[in-house]
């Protein structure tokens, strides 16, 4: 089920997340670090859709993606 309101979701792949954090530094009100070093979505709308894509663009392993 979808949120209202929230045209894209990303989401994270934690089993291909290598924790170098680099989303966390670009969208710090999305992305956050687990304490297993993993990063998780603690808010899908908390930095606007082109930050977020740059933070997809920037992952080195391709971990984050728009939840289809
Ligand atoms: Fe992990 Fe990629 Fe973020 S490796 S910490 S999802 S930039």
């Amino acid at each position: 089920m979808r949120c209202v309101g929230l045209a894209k979701v990303p989401i994270v792949d934690e089993e291909t997340c290598i924790g170098c954090a680099l989303c966390t530094t670009i969208c710090p009100a999305t992305f956050e670090m687990q304490a297993d070093a993993k990063s998780h979505v603690k808010n899908p709308a908390g930095d606007p859709e082109a930050k977020i894509q740059e933070a997809i663009d920037a992952c080195p392993v391709k971990a984050i993606a728009w939840k289809q």
